[in-house]
């Protein structure tokens, strides 16, 4: 049997007495973990790094002030040795065999009679990894299967089955890459998939073959409205035992239907989890250069929905409001209704020659950008024939990134 062969075992240290030696660096790294498992820890050492001072004025370790004494390790069931005096080292380290309790040193491995694995976690699952004596190739393959099941690059997929359940899933705004790391992992987990047009449509070429993607836009919605329709195709697939992911642009819950879907599912007695996403009314402008706030330009922006025309008397918008703000305003949905909003603005005495940028399919490869004021709107973005999604920009942090890019 090789020296180097450990045999790996998972620790339940919950009220048991753990004894660690010295309060450096080394502890440091070590110390909450041992605090996560409810281990009743003893740290002992003449003095401690701030954070370990923290921990001790927190109660989290009993922190005795002083260097390591024969007897230090009595009712222990787990030491670490990471104190940077040999001598003291040795000593407890054949005190902790004498014991016959497993002990970790920080300083020489080969006197250890434990190693203590590279480990990280992702949704339940605890990743241990030992590879003898390169920890740094241990902490490369912890990095690498942790990041592979949180964004669901390896797949692992769960046997206990969870019961019917349907995740919310914001998908950023368009660029794959913008989706969060557990709405990709949802993904990954997914049997179906109900997406929309907008968001990152990218990701689900990306798919197994077994994963079966609804386009909702295509639903047919025969009797019902297409939402009800949505709605429906949700709870159907959730109740036949599926794992169901509404993949929507954005964020769910801006202009999203997010909280309907997710009160027609609470109503079905489907428990549904909301996954953010990145919203386009933030990240459109950004990727375009704009930010919607900056220091003594806009200290506020304002995200209204422009597909109601200002003077439709079903709008909620107080456009009168909106107009004597001096901030940032950030139109979705407003392609079409641009002209007769931005009129309406001016009417309410906003400066005509506000500047004003309409970011098209903002974050893919298509993304374009059209650059007017409050007067000249209207008409340039119909004469360069700007299409739906856009992001409308209007306020002076619209002239910012013309100044950056100088
Ligand atoms: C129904 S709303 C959904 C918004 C979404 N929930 C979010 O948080 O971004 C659709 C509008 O979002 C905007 N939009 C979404 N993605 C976009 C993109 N990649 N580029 C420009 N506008 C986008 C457009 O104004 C579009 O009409």
């Amino acid at each position: 049997m090789s020296e180097n062969f450990a045999y790996p075992v998972g620790l339940r240290l919950s009220g048991r007495r753990v004894v660690v030696l010295g309060a450096g660096q080394v502890a440091q790294r070590r110390l909450p973990a041992l605090i996560a498992a409810g281990a009743d820890i003893l740290l002992i050492s003449p003095s401690a790094t701030a954070s370990v001072e923290a921990m001790a004025e927190a109660g989290e370790v009993r922190w005795e002030r002083r260097r390591y004494q024969e007897g230090d390790f009595e009712g222990a069931w787990y030491v670490l040795i990471t104190t940077d005096d040999p001598e003291a080292n040795a000593a407890a380290s054949a005190e902790a065999e004498a014991r016959r309790v497993w002990c970790v040193r920080s300083d020489d491995a080969e006197a250890a009679s434990a190693w203590t694995p590279a480990t990280g976690r992702s949704e339940g699952v605890t990743v241990a990894v030992l590879t003898g004596r390169d920890p740094r190739r241990s902490a490369a393959v912890r990095d690498a299967v942790v990041e592979g099941l949180r964004d669901g690059t390896l797949a692992a997929p769960r046997h206990r089955t969870r019961g019917p359940h349907v995740a919310l899933v914001g998908g950023g705004p368009g660029d794959p890459d913008l989706i969060t790391v557990r709405g990709r992992r949802l993904l990954a987990e997914a049997d179906v998939v109900v997406a929309d047009r907008l968001g990152p449509r990218d990701l689900l070429d990306e798919l197994p073959p077994h994963v079966e993607v609804i386009d909702a836009a295509k639903i047919p919605y025969g009797r019902f409205m297409a939402q009800e329709a949505i709605n429906n195709a949700l709870i159907e697939h959730a109740k036949a035992g599926k794992s169901v992911v509404r993949l929507k642009g954005g964020d769910p819950f801006v202009f999203g239907r997010g909280m309907e879907e997710a009160e027609a599912l609470a109503e079905a007695g489907i428990p549904c989890t909301v996954v953010p996403g990145i919203s386009s009314s933030i990240s459109v402008p950004g990727a375009a250069g704009i930010p919607v706030t900056h220091r003594g330009v806009a200290h506020e922006f304002t995200v209204v929905s422009g597909h109601v025309a200002p003077d439709d008397p079903s709008s909620l918008v107080d456009w009168a409001a909106l107009a004597r703000l001096r901030g940032t305003l950030v139109l979705l949905m407003a392609v079409e209704k641009i002209g007769a909003i931005a009129a309406a603005l001016v009417a309410h005495g906003r400066a005509a020659d506000t500047p004003v940028a309409v970011v098209q399919e903002g974050t893919t490869p298509a993304q374009r950008r059209v650059d007017a004021t409050l007067a000249t709107v209207g008409e340039k973005a119909a004469a360069e024939g700007v299409r739906p999604p856009a992001v409308v920009v209007i306020g002076e942090v619209v002239a910012l990134s013309s100044r950056a890019h100088r």
